[in-house]
């Protein structure tokens, strides 16, 4: 299994049938890079953001919220209308944003394109919408800005892109998106707070515990371990596997720490490289054993948490 492409949802600020906001979408959805699984989310039929109906949600505003959920990241493409975003759009991102403190938003790596059949390309709607995001805190993309003004000269009557620069431009901004949804992504919980998780988890394991190992591991490719036998173990599953067969060995009683000797986070990605000191009881024994593995571990973001993607343990002195 490869590892999952991100899933984007393209809000469309457009209702009529013929919009070309509707076409450049698609034409920027057709230029997305394979790792990039865009899709359209309707928001035509979500009934008009009332605060008294937050108790009972309409159906059309749950499978919405439900459709955010899965994203790990936005693309907004709208038209102008009298200088800032059309209402749907607006009431879109109202539905998204509540009940207060439930926000879909939070963090998500957004970008916008605007889109106006004269020469101002919609300046005014990308920047109203940018306006909103500071408080939903959308991390927008900065660079490259896009504003496709007089659209009808450059796309045909079935959308397709017909101007070269026009072409070039939209791919180099879905290039420089898909950069930035791995840039941009954020988990949940800070990489500090996150490792200190981690020491804990490898202390559970050391006592027979496999499961909470497993739940911040990967389940996608690509994974590696490189265990102190030096025989590699390559994939999510068989990973996986070998850590839950491996956990049987020890018993209640373990103690372990980390001695970090460096670590960092940045881009969707973090490590730690340094001493695993460990004096476990090993299961139906009686003896004690003493250990220090020269480990790095590296991880990275996946749907907002972070998952164990490579650990390569050396053994240093057992005793
Ligand atoms: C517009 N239009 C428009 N265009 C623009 O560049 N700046 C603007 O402020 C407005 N204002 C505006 C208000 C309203 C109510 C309408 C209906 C239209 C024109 C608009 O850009 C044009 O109709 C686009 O074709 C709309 O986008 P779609 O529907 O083709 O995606």
């Amino acid at each position: 299994m490869l590892l999952k492409p991100r899933h984007v949802g393209v809000l469309i600020g457009s209702l009529r049938h013929g919009s070309l906001s509707r076409k450049l979408a698609k034409a920027l959805i057709a230029r997305a890079p394979a790792t990039l699984d865009c899709h359209i989310i309707e928001i035509g039929d979500l009934p008009l953001y009332n605060q008294d109906l937050d108790s009972s949600p309409p159906p059309a505003w749950v499978s919405f919220r439900t459709e955010l959920e899965a994203c790990d990241a936005l693309l907004f493409v709208t038209p102008e209308y009298n200088r800032p975003m059309p209402g749907c759009l607006k009431n879109a991102t109202d539905v998204g944003s509540r009940p207060e403190g439930t926000s879909l938003f939070d963090g998500l790596p957004a970008a916008v394109v605007s889109v106006s059949p004269y020469s101002l390309g919609g300046f005014g709607a990308n920047h109203a919408l940018r306006q909103s995001f500071v408080y939903l805190n959308l991390a927008v993309m900065q660079q490259p800005e896009a504003y496709i003004g007089n659209v009808s000269d450059v796309m045909n009557a079935h959308g397709a892109i017909t101007k070269k620069e026009t072409d070039d431009f939209l791919k180099t901004f879905m290039q420089a998106f898909e950069r930035w949804t791995s840039t941009a992504q954020t988990a949940a919980e800070d990489f500090d707070t996150f490792l200190a998780r981690r020491e804990q988890i490898s202390s559970e394991y050391i006592q027979g515990k496999a499961a909470p190992l497993i739940a911040i591991s990967t389940a996608s490719d690509p994974a590696t371990f490189f265990p102190p036998n030096g025989n590699p173990v390559v994939g999510a599953e068989k990973v996986n596997a070998a850590n839950t067969m491996s956990a049987k060995i020890f018993g209640k009683g373990s103690v372990g720490r980390f001695e970090v000797f460096q670590s960092g986070s940045s881009g969707g990605l973090g490590f730690w490289t340094g001493i695993q000191h460990a004096d476990m009881v090993m299961e139906g024994k009686e003896e004690r054993l003493t250990m220090q593995l020269r480990t790095t571990e590296v991880f990275r973001i996946e749907q907002g948490e972070w998952k164990l993607v490579h650990r390569h343990a050396d053994m240093g002195n057992v005793k």
